[in-house]
């Protein structure tokens, strides 16, 4: 199959509609979201849905989320409550997943058999508009090969899925870079499930009652079922093997460059840092400080570390909470918990 990618903003109507009719029509599409980029088809054709977890080679227990392009749109795929609105008022459209439980009409497809849906109404001008254009919801992963780290880019999506998709909307660089938040809720409670850009602390203040499942920090049990399906793989996983350094215990920059002495290894320093260290192989993530930014280039990066053909990445363990804790989680999920320093780690 020929894949086109088309440069496009939200005014590029005829190429837009193009896209939609495809979606209507059950083929799949790559699209930009605020967050990272989609792989998107119609989300009530149960066969369409089906091909989208063929083309990521995606495990067949690992639902799919429904993208709609207003909050009140969760209404026909889902059972809303007051709690829902409350989040939409304050959080949507933006990078928020809400898993509630499903209506008959998404099928089980979508949803890998399970009684709830999850349902995010995304900020991005060209996912918004090609939504309205599609007259459905639209069903869409990240739009990476699995187990590689989600495209931010459509070069990132065209080198996954050149010859297997129809056609990719090129619409830039995504602003987050990291997947949307998914929470899944009931009437009064809020259980974290992945973090983004919506943090724990932004949704404590709509509702006292947040938690934050453990997968999203610690490794699974043996046997243990996440209520996330996603937690459980080995996601977002470059080539190389990614160490952790806590800085609280190890000089970064010493350690690194002993290393980089003798092994074939990038490190993903800060910007500040860039200069003390000896490796030519650099990936410099941003300015220590700019949680937004490193998090915005972490995929991009893990990415080119595979290009460089590297056998380990060294990286800074992010702190645990706050704007971090997005980071965190993909970051300790990518090196597979291989920490080195601190307390639970090996040197
Ligand atoms: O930012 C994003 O969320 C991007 C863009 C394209 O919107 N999408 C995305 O989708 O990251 P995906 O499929 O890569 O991640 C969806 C996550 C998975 O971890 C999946 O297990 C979880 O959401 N999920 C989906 N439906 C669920 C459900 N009913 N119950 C529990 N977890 C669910
Ligand atoms: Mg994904």
């Amino acid at each position: 199959m020929k894949t086109e990618l088309l440069k496009v903003d939200e005014k590029c109507d005829e190429i837009l509609k193009r896209a939609a009719e495809l979606i209507k029509g059950g083929s799949l599409v790559g699209f930009p979201t605020e967050t990272v980029y989609g792989l998107g088809t119609n989300a009530f054709d149960a066969d369409a849905c089906l091909n989208i977890f063929k083309a990521k080679g995606r495990p067949a227990d690992n639902p799919l989320i429904v993208h709609i392009s207003r909050p009140e749109d969760a209404e026909k795929i889902s059972y809303t409550n007051e709690l829902y609105y409350k989040l939409a008022k304050r959080f949507m459209p933006g990078a928020l997943t809400v898993i509630m439980p499903k209506r008959d009409i998404i099928p089980g497809s979508v949803t890998a058999g399970l009684d709830t849906v999850a349902v995010r109404c995304p900020i991005n001008k060209i996912a918004h508009k090609l939504i309205e254009l599609s007259g459905v919801p639209i069903a869409a992963p990240s739009a990476n090969r699995s187990g590689k780290p989600s495209p931010t880019s459509a070069k990132h999506v065209f080198d996954d899925m050149d010859g297997i998709i129809p056609m990719i909307l090129d619409g830039g660089d995504c602003e987050v870079g990291v997947e949307s938040t998914v929470i899944k809720i009931d009437e009064s409670s809020i259980i974290l499930l992945r973090p983004g850009a919506i943090t724990f602390e932004m949704l404590k203040e709509v509702c006292d009652n947040v938690s934050i499942s453990s997968a999203v920090t610690e490794e699974l049990k043996e046997g243990e079922k996440p209520l996330s399906p996603g937690m459980k793989y080995k996601h977002y996983a470059p080539k190389a093997e990614l160490y952790l350094i806590d800085d609280n215990y190890v000089d970064f920059v010493s350690f690194v460059n002993e290393r980089s002495k003798t092994e074939n290894c990038a490190v993903m320093c800060y910007d500040e840092e860039a200069e003390r260290i000896t490796s030519d192989k650099l990936l410099p993530v941003g300015e220590k400080n700019d949680v937004k930014k490193q998090t915005k280039r972490l995929f991009m990066l893990l990415r080119k570390a595979d290009d460089m053909k590297v056998m380990t990445i060294y990286a800074h363990l992010p702190e645990k909470g706050g704007e971090s804790l997005a980071m965190y989680n993909r970051m300790i999920r990518a090196c597979a918990h291989r920490v080195i320093g601190g307390t639970n780690g090996k040197i």
